[in-house]
């Protein structure tokens, strides 16, 4: 385990950092009056509606609703965990993360992680000009020396211990070659390289560096093309899978990755479309044709998590598929996982390529406008959705018409609140002719951003005032008397109060930023960016009405509590005495408010 961040390394980063500084470099700001505009980055629009303040140091998009602090930015553009985030952060500013309790050291381990897969990258692109065949495969799959370099091909050579000699040098090297899934071992417990006589693809996060393998056999006789000669299966059968990748490594989950989404990044600074297609060599050949817009899947399913990472990257989605039955079959998942993340702005298509073909023959075939042209044409998910789900089904008879809405309805009913899901249930129910009303679906959303905290007008309210004023904080009185109130947010109040007390001058930013690793924090989020209008003077006095109203509030929930208890059975003495005290607090009260 990581040690924890301290809260005051929070506060000084942000102090620190500029967010102003920090978008700029991603995403290109033009100055507004005292803030700074851009088209959103996390959806697709014309007009911008995305805010930076300097002053607040916080984004915020009136179009999505994306906030946050500059940690939080990085979070979601760069698809960071917390942790990381503050580390490039702390980084591009030249601090150095502090941690509490634990030790400093496992950090450093992961970076050791990275380095090493990074100079086995290295040691395959070595190997890949020192052997004929692996150069001769390179040749007849049409690859030039650009593409080759840009993708980090290399060679995997015969052998079994190539990278484990190259790399492998100590005792700690050995434990994290093995770590990164870089070597096997056989019953005896003898290590051996997992990659062997194979063409290497290096994969690559998002921030470029190298986490995995993709490793393919080369034939040893043939071309190369389907069918495949027997002789061909019989090696494979020997060597194993066409395609081999890295198993699951602290650094790889392959539900999540995609192929060359670092190149496509590099490529483009705006991109409108992306293109996800099955195969490595299918990514490569679109890259290399002068389309620099695919990525593919890791020999999985497309995931949510892939999805989403898709939207990311461009408001236009294509799933490239076989048009066999496999093909259709992913397919139907790809638009599965596709439904939930289906916001207003984001369109997913969907293209069949001819049985027998992959991108990669296509555009060698057609050139990059003849797979431009199939691009364009490709299906949109409305309409595929429609005619697969239409396919057997009879919508000329009143029965198929029912069996199309029952099937249709709870994949609608998965789609985000918005106009593309109104229009859907208006097409449902144009072809079925069956009413489809969908009601906005809160179990869909995930917790997280479901504001659980604070349900209570009057404590969200007390909070998002102490956020606009933070240094209110030092004038509540304590012990906190609004604490005896049994309501949601309660406590998350009294710890707003306390972090803000122990850090005069705090930014209200910093304050929220405590709770990114917390449930809290979606909700925090939102109260922070609600603009709390009015004089300062104002909101000082609205803060202390709600704390006073809290204080009340949990006075009659304690009077019914005991009320209600006394009505079961009998009062012991002290809670008779609280209980005349209540009554009495409330006639005085009632009194007060009278004259
Ligand atoms: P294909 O076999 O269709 O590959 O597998 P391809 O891209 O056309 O490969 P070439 O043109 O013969 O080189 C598509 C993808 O499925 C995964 C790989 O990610 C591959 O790129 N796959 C395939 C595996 O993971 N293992 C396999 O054995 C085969
Ligand atoms: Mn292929």
């Amino acid at each position: 385990m990581r040690g924890r961040i301290p809260d005051s390394f929070i506060d000084e980063l942000l102090a620190r950092v500029d967010i102003v500084d920090v978008i700029e470099r991603r995403v290109p700001l033009k100055k507004a009056g005292r803030e700074w505009t851009a088209c959103c980055p996390f959806h697709n629009e014309r007009t911008p509606s995305f805010y930076v303040s300097p002053a607040k140091q916080f984004f915020h998009c009136f179009g999505c609703g994306a906030h946050g602090s500059a940690i939080k930015f990085l979070m979601d553009y760069e698809r960071l965990e917390f942790p990381d985030a503050v580390e490039e952060l702390a980084q591009s500013v030249g601090l150095k993360v502090p941690r509490e309790g634990g030790d400093d050291r496992p950090r450093e381990d992961k970076t050791d992680l990275y380095a090493l897969l990074d100079a086995t990258a290295r040691w395959y692109q070595e190997q890949l000009p020192r052997s004929p065949e692996a150069q001769d495969y390179c040749a007849k799959r049409g690859l030039d020396a650009d593409t080759v370099a840009r993708f980090r091909l290399g060679w995997a050579p015969a052998g079994y211990d190539g990278v484990i000699r190259a790399l492998g040098g100590s005792e700690r090297r050995m434990q994290l070659l093995n770590e990164a899934g870089m070597v096997a071992s056989n019953e005896r417990g003898s290590k051996y390289d997992r990659f062997r006589e194979r063409l290497m693809f290096p994969i690559l996060d998002r921030r470029g560096r190298v986490i995995a393998f993709g490793g393919r056999i080369i034939e040893q006789r043939g071309d190369g093309s389907p069918p495949l000669d027997s002789r061909v299966q019989d090696a494979r059968k020997g060597d194993g899978p066409k395609y081999l990748n890295s198993p699951e490594t602290p650094l790889f989950h392959k539900g999540r990755e995609l192929f060359a989404l670092w190149q496509v990044k590099q490529a483009n600074s705006n991109l409108a479309r992306i293109v996800v297609v099955e195969g490595y060599m299918d990514v490569i050949a679109l890259h290399q044709a002068g389309l620099p817009i695919a990525v593919a899947t890791l020999g999985t399913a497309t995931t949510p998590e892939h999805t989403e990472v898709l939207f990311r990257a461009a408001p236009d989605v294509v799933f490239c598929f076989d048009g066999d039955r496999a093909g259709r079959a992913a397919a139907w998942k790809a638009l599965e996982s596709a439904l939930p993340r289906l916001r207003d702005g984001r369109q997913a298509y969907f293209l069949f390529l001819p049985e027998g073909e992959d991108p990669d023959t296509l555009v060698r075939q057609e050139g990059k406008e003849g797979f431009e042209k199939r691009l364009k044409a490709a299906t949109p998910l409305s309409e595929y959705f429609f005619g697969e789900l239409a396919r057997d089904v009879d919508t000329a008879s009143l029965d198929g018409r029912a069996r199309l809405a029952e099937r249709a309805r709870p994949l609608i009913a998965k789609l985000p609140d918005g106009a593309f899901r109104d229009l859907m249930a208006q097409e449902l129910e144009r072809r079925s002719g069956a009413r489809a009303v969908f009601e906005p679906a809160p179990a869909a959303r995930p917790a997280a951003q479901r504001p659980v905290a604070v349900q209570r007008s009057l404590v969200r309210s007390a909070i998002a005032l102490l956020l606009a004023q933070p240094g209110l904080a030092e004038q509540v009185e304590r012990p906190y008397a609004f604490l005896r109130l049994d309501k949601p947010g309660v406590g998350l109040l009294a710890e707003l109060i306390d972090l803000a007390r122990a850090r005069p001058g705090v930014h209200a930013m910093s304050l929220v930023e405590h709770f990114a690793e917390r449930p809290e924090y979606a909700a925090l989020q939102k109260l922070l960016a609600a603009t709390v209008v009015g004089e300062p003077e104002t909101q000082r006095v609205e803060f202390f009405d709600a704390l006073a109203r809290m204080v009340q509030q949990a006075i009659d929930q304690r009077r019914d509590a005991l009320t209600a208890k006394s009505r079961t059975g009998p009062l012991d003495s002290a809670e008779k005495a609280e209980l005349r005290e209540l009554l009495a607090a409330r006639v005085v009260k009632a009194a007060a408010e009278e004259g």
